[in-house]
């Protein structure tokens, strides 16, 4: 070990777990390829300016969370705590709204950061796999964006999660709402810090998770009740979309989420093994970000779904992703001449497509076997002095423990058609 640990709140990803964290983000990825989503990368850090007004000046993430910091030259930058304020800032600023058809449909997979308290799931550096459907209002898009995270969570084997579906409404009927629910929690027998929350953001405090201020909320105006009526059709085309998709939800009309540019269509993705941190995903309508941040109008939708925590939700499932091992062929030379001519049939293997390793450093038989069992490699090719001078190698099946002697002139080929 050295001096040196990976920081708290952090983690590092090694083999062999790190396979599944990669299978994780195609998964999600996949069906997002498959439904017109370009794949976007922006920087790890963003001005600090983005995210204040962006997420949030009031949020949790922007006030306590946010990595911020002042670089030699003077500029005040953050580690981007979300992926998307970004996004749409890349986008506006490469005008992709302006050149092609909207929406402009944006996935991205990534590194974040949030100065969070750290236990199981919640760490201070996690990864995403998100997507953007940017400049449409159209409830099938939300609808689309839903039923393609049920997709990828059902490839991967997922079955102990619900998915939570509310609307926040409008710049219209959310005014409305919000003085109602100010003048209800103006009334309730709340602490110092939670009734300044009700001021600024009294949405933020039906999130309450403490047992006395959940108990006075029984009874608090809920949005539904609130909502016009452009945002009731909008919401319930979109529920009858995902219906009609077979994909099951379930109303939560106490759904309120941690950032503040949502609108309408707001939705988490739950697991019920993951205890307290039990969102996997989550996501919404975020229809006046973009003028938020200096853009046009122009309504968006998207998500982001943890790769942590959808690891940890397989586990609790104990659901083993089927990983193909990474080496198909592992070679064992016996002998100075072996290893150049092994290493050359390594190297012709690899180049025509075949999965292949090689053992170095000078090991004995045993020691080499070891390493090619460890592999999870199917076949092990081993040639010693004597095989060579009869101009074979031996070809071992390690599934059936088999044996047989191959030319070396036809080894590359004898296991290209037995792996194909
Ligand atoms: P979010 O709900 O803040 O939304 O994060 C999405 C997911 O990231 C969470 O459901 C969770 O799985 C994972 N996550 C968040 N914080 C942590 C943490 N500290 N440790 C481990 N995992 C974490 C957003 O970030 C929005 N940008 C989603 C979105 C995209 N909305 C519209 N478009």
């Amino acid at each position: 070990m050295s001096t040196f640990k990976a920081p708290k709140g952090t983690y590092d990803l090694i083999p062999p777990d790190s396979a599944t964290y990669l299978a994780v983000r195609e998964a999600i990825a996949a069906p997002l390829r498959d439904s017109g989503y370009g794949y976007i990368e922006t920087p790890g850090f963003e001005s600090v300016e983005l995210f204040a007004r962006g997420v949030g000046e009031s949020t949790d993430i922007v006030t306590k969370e946010m990595y911020a910091f002042e670089t030699k030259g003077g500029d005040k930058l953050a580690l981007r705590p979300e992926g998307t304020a970004s996004v749409l800032r890349a986008a506006l600023e490469a005008n992709l709204h302006k050149l092609g058809n909207l929406p402009v449909k944006l996935w991205y997979s990534g590194s974040y950061y949030r100065y969070e308290r750290p236990q199981k799931g919640r760490y201070r550096h996690f990864s995403q796999v998100g997507a953007e459907a940017i400049g449409a209002e159209d409830p099938a898009l939300d609808a689309e964006l839903i039923i393609l995270a049920d997709q990828a969570y059902r490839s991967l084997g997922l079955r102990d999660f619900r998915i939570l579906l509310n609307s926040l409404g409008d710049k219209e009927c959310r005014p409305v709402y919000r003085a109602a629910l100010q003048d209800f929690l103006r009334g309730l027998d709340l602490d110092e810090e939670t009734l300044r929350r009700a001021d600024i953001n009294p949405l933020r405090v039906l999130d309450d998770k403490r047992d006395d201020v959940q108990k006075q909320l029984v009874g608090a105006p809920l949005l539904r009740d609130y909502l016009c009526d452009a945002c009731k059709a909008y919401h319930e085309e979109v529920r009858e979309l995902i219906t009609a998709a077979g994909v099951s939800f379930e109303d939560d009309a106490k759904l309120v989420r941690g950032l503040d540019y949502y609108t309408r269509t707001t939705f988490e993705f739950v697991h019920d093994g993951l205890g307290s941190q039990s969102a996997v995903g989550g996501g919404g309508r975020y229809d006046g970000l973009s003028e938020m941040i200096g853009g046009p109008a122009l309504p968006s939708v998207g998500w982001a779904l943890g790769v942590d925590r959808t690891v940890l939700a397989l586990e609790a499932e104990g659901v083993a992703l089927d990983l193909p091992a990474s080496t198909s062929v592992f070679a064992v030379p016996l002998g100075e001449e072996a290893r150049r001519v092994l290493f050359g049939v390594v190297t012709e293997l690899r180049r025509n497509g075949v999965a292949a390793d090689f053992s170095y450093g000078a090991k004995g038989l045993k020691g080499a076997m070891k390493n090619a069992n460890r592999s999870g490699a199917r076949y092990t090719v081993v040639a010693g002095e004597r095989d060579l001078a009869e101009g074979v190698v031996q070809l071992k099946d390690m599934e059936s423990g088999e044996q047989v002697a191959v030319g070396v002139n036809e080894i590359v080929a004898e296991l290209e058609s037995r792996l194909s």
